[in-house]
């Protein structure tokens, strides 16, 4: 019988997701469907208790109730979900139990696909919400030699910092002077046309710029790029994450490369 999963989030009609899923289930032979549901802001909990009723094996969540999935799981979450006190992967049993694929994806992406070894760099994460809280652990665990999280509400960075030995916490002015091996813009910004206030000389000719946000030109990359660094979106983070969340769902990993060429269209 096809097993059924799904992506829950408010919007979801955009996304790539169940296309990747779909993809992944072709090519390693899994006999799974995928699909969307868009749950109202207020009635997570309610359509995760539906799909399950009838016969949902898991999901993805996605914005805005990354939290409340976590919240779901009361406490059955891996080690990595309970870190960023997030989950975007939920695999149900008798109960439900969370994972968060989202920094594992990240670190993929960055070492597997665009060649960067993260040990001993130096690094940069703007933002402190859900997506920065998400990454902070895998970065570190990838060997970072530092991390620094700036964010325009200083406070919201430091208590993010807090959690983590050796991480700092600033605003964006306080960089000034600084320099980085990457970048990774981690804020909302992009959905709204703009990008964090960085200091000029931040990103230069040795630094990736990275904007998890994908599928468009965000104010970062671009600013980026005419500054001479390397600029990534974050295409290959959502197929990172979302071919880790397959290898939770199924003991299957399957393979990414060519599928994010594809996906650029290559
Ligand atoms: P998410 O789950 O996507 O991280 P969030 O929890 O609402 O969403 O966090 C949004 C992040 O983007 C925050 O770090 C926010 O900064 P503040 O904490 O200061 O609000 C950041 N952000 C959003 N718009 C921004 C902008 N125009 N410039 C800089 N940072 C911005």
């Amino acid at each position: 019988m096809t097993d059924r999963y799904a992506l829950i989030g408010n919007p979801v009609a955009h996304s790539k997701s169940p296309w990747i899923h779909a993809e992944f289930a072709r090519a390693t032979g899994e006999d799974i469907e995928y699909g969307r549901i868009e749950a109202p802001l207020d009635g997570f909990a309610g359509a995760v208790d539906a799909f399950r009723r009838g016969g949902g094996k898991g999901l993805n969540a996605t914005l805005p109730f990354k939290e409340a999935a976590f919240r779901y799981c009361e406490g059955r979450v891996t080690q990595r979900a309970a870190a960023g006190q997030a989950v975007n992967t939920l695999h149900f049993r008798t109960e439900a139990h969370g994972d968060n694929t989202d920094g594992v994806g990240l670190v993929r992406d960055l070492s597997g696909n665009l060649g960067l070894d993260l040990e001993g760099k130096s690094l940069l994460l703007m933002g402190a919400g859900g997506a920065a809280q998400a990454v902070v652990g895998a970065l570190l665990d990838a060997g970072a030699g530092s991390l620094v999280i700036a964010n325009r509400t200083v406070a919201k960075a430091q208590a993010l910092a807090a959690r983590f030995p050796g991480v700092i916490a600033c605003g964006y002015d306080a960089l000034e002077g600084r320099v980085f091996d990457v970048a990774i813009n981690a804020t909302s910004a992009g959905l709204s046309g703009e990008a964090p206030a960085l200091p000029k000389g931040i990103l230069g000719k040795g630094t990736l710029a990275y904007d998890m946000v994908y599928g468009r030109e965000t104010a970062f990359l671009a600013a980026a790029r005419s500054a001479g660094a390397r600029a990534c979106d974050g295409l290959g983070m959502l197929v990172e994450q979302a071919a880790e969340s397959f290898f939770v769902w199924r003991g299957v990993r399957p393979e990414t490369r060519l599928l994010l060429q594809k996906l650029r269209g290559g």
